[in-house]
């Protein structure tokens, strides 16, 4: 078998493949003839006798695999098994073949070795080598746990009697981590994501190294050894890469999905679901748009009459308990929890106990009708912009929001789609623009004193008319940033980016989840429409326009929208997720080309990975494309 070396990549004997920036390279250095036999990519012996190689009836239900695929022209080509003298999963073909498998792909340097070992999740160990504070190494210890067990789901029901005998015993892996930067744990706007992982064979045992600036770092590095660990049903294993190093850091430090749990509910264990895939994705904005005029389902400590008024009903309630479980679950696996309260307009009964409280009217236009003319979806309501209670409520909220999340470098006011015909009725003196703008001002004010006299790093408001011209020039880039969800095209959607405002792109036209169902109100067309495939979340790159200015605009990253007039628990795994998967290698790797077959071979084994964990991810394609990907790309 010829060799090679890489940078660090110091095993000898092993056929190896790399991947670089930009392009996939292949360097896949098959023996020359022999290349069609798997028996060149499995580590272990072959018996001679075929029958042999068969694994235990047991594990099949009665049906021996029929299948067995080997690596031909940098796919996997599916063979009867009958008529191959080695029998390999398509899971390890996948493997040891010649696309990366990582999901994202990497940015720097990868180099993967094309053998694998057995490994069993009760075998890892971790050594924390170096670390700048207690809460880095805590948090270490914790994700760790979570890889390990997310390997034991993966291991479940297949160790023991049904492992196969013939493929050695399972090797030791020593999981050397070490942490030379921020002793802050938490995703940070200022956060060094970069990661090296370098792991290779020690005598009979593995290492590997991981190093990183920070938590999230090496919390990104755990979640790729993950992903070159895998379970072969054949050998009835988990099987891990004998030899890789990837040197990876992302391209956009703002990578996040948005979840709204107010036009339907979704229980906590809907929410730490999606949060761990996003983790997969390594994505690191869990952007929670908890309230609207439908319902507000959070029951705050500091202003419970919201949720008492506003919620469904007593099981559509989330607890600050509940919301400490979803920050510290998404903390370990490097997301932060954007809570977002959407004001002044998208607010409903929530707010309407102000005149029982003695507060005045807190909100107008509570429900009115007809509610075309006071907000573009029913149920209308905006708050009063006047009543001086509705600061101090802010305050409040804002406070909780910012103690219980621990981020306080970001923020998010909401300040989408103002209505200015509700604010025209009640305020007849004064330009409801203007109202709009000096809204803002105090919200901002408000948020100032919530965070300790300190405004955020970053305030973002949804883009609006607010945030057109001449409006946008009243505000201040250095304290305001934009969620942009107008279409790519719309001019208003590049001057807030021509102006100077950080950005996280949303474009309605590639990243709302909620296109293509067509109409919920019997009274108009469908919110928006058609149908978002991963191809289109997948190939949208609005910074790549070739312009001049693009190059100078301060784009952050982007957000997926997953707004819920029309889906429940039930649905949410498959109508966020794999297109999230998509967007998530969008921000991360930013590579120039679309979806091409290495992207569908990536992002299938990706959606395995996910369904693995639980997640129930929508197929790519027919099962039997996965089988035969020849014929399907
Ligand atoms: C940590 O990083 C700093 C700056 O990047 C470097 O100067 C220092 O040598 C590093 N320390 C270790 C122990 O690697
Ligand atoms: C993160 O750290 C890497 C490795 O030291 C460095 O090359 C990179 O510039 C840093 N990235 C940021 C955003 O600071
Ligand atoms: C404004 O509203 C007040 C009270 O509702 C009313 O008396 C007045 O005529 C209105 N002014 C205009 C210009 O519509």
């Amino acid at each position: 078998m010829k060799m090679m070396s890489w940078g660090d990549a110091l095993w000898l004997g092993l056929t190896a493949r790399f991947a670089r920036v930009g392009r996939l390279r292949r360097a896949v250095l098959m023996l020359a003839a022999a290349a069609c036999t798997a028996a060149a990519v499995l580590y272990w012996k072959q018996q001679t006798d075929d029958s042999a190689n068969r694994p235990l009836h047991s594990m099949y239900s009665g049906i021996e695999p029929q299948w067995s695929w080997l690596c031909q022209h940098d796919r996997c080509e599916r063979y009867q098994a009958s008529d191959t003298t080695t029998l390999q999963s398509l899971q390890t073909c996948n493997m040891l073949c010649a696309s990366t498998q990582l999901w994202p792909q990497p940015t720097g340097p990868v180099s993967l070795a094309s053998a694998a070992v057995p490994v069993r999740s009760d075998r890892f160990s971790l050594k924390v080598v170096a670390s700048p504070s207690r809460d880095v190494t805590k948090h270490l210890n914790e994700a760790f746990i979570v890889m390990q067990n997310h390997m034991r789901t993966l291991e479940h029901g297949v160790v023991g009697e049904n492992r196969r005998s013939d493929i050695g015993p399972p090797r030791d892996v020593l999981v050397k981590v070490s942490v030379n930067g921020s002793g802050d744990p938490r995703m940070r706007l200022d956060t060094n994501e970069s990661y090296k992982l370098a792991l290779r064979p020690s005598g009979n045992s593995l290492v590997v190294d991981i190093t990183a600036h920070s938590f999230c770092g090496a919390r990104h590095g755990l979640e790729t050894l993950l992903q070159v660990t895998w379970l072969d049903p054949y050998a009835g294993s988990l099987l891990i890469l004998e030899a890789a190093t990837v040197v990876d850091a992302p391209r956009f430090p703002y990578r996040g999905l948005l979840l709204d749990t107010a036009r339907n509910f979704f229980p906590v264990s809907e929410l730490l679901r999606t949060i761990d895939a996003m983790a997969a994705n390594k994505l690191n904005t869990f952007h929670w748009h908890v309230s609207d005029s439908q319902s507000f389902p959070w029951k705050l400590d500091s202003a419970p009459q919201l949720a008492q008024h506003g919620a469904y009903g007593p099981g559509a309630v989330y607890t600050s308990d509940d919301v400490r479980t979803i920050v510290k679950y998404a903390r370990i696996r490097g997301i932060r929890v954007l809570m977002e309260i959407d004001t002044p307009a998208h607010v409903g009964r929530a707010f309407g106990w102000g005149p029982e409280a003695g507060l005045g009217h807190l909100a107008h236009c509570i429900e009115a009708e007809p509610w075309s003319s006071y907000c573009g979806e029913p149920p209308c309501g905006q708050l009063n912009p006047r009543n001086p209670h509705i600061y101090d409520l802010l305050e409040h909220v804002y406070r909780e929001i910012i103690q219980l999340t621990g981020v306080d470098d970001i923020f998010h006011l909401g300040g989408d789609e103002v209505s200015e015909q509700c604010w025209a009725k009640h305020f007849n003196d004064t330009d409801p623009m203007d109202l709009w703008m000096e809204f803002t001002r105090q919200a901002m004010h408000v948020l100032e004193r919530a965070n300790g006299g300190k405004a955020p790093e970053l305030t973002l408001l949804w883009s609006s008319r607010l945030t057109r011209s001449p409006y946008l020039e009243r505000l201040d880039p250095k304290r305001f940033g934009v969620q942009v969800w107008g279409a790519s095209q719309w001019p208003e959607s590049r001057a807030v980016l021509d102006a100077g405002f950080r950005s996280v792109i949303s474009h309605v036209d590639a990243w709302y989840l909620d296109c293509g169902f067509g109409s919920w109100r019997d009274s108009s067309d469908g919110h928006c429409g058609p149908y978002r495939s991963w191809q289109q979340v997948y190939e949208h790159r609005p910074w790549a326009t070739e312009t001049p200015e693009s190059a100078a605009w301060p784009v952050e990253g982007g957000a997926a929208c997953q707004w819920t007039e029309q889906l429940g628990p039930g649905g949410l795994d498959a109508r966020v997720w794999p297109r999230t998967a998509a967007l998530a290698e969008r921000l991360w790797a930013d590579r120039a080309e679309g979806a091409t077959a290495d992207v569908y071979l990536r992002l299938d084994t990706q959606r395995a990975r996910l369904v693995a964990r639980g997640v129930r991810a929508a197929p790519l394609w027919p099962r039997w494309c996965s089988h035969n990907p020849h014929a399907c790309l």
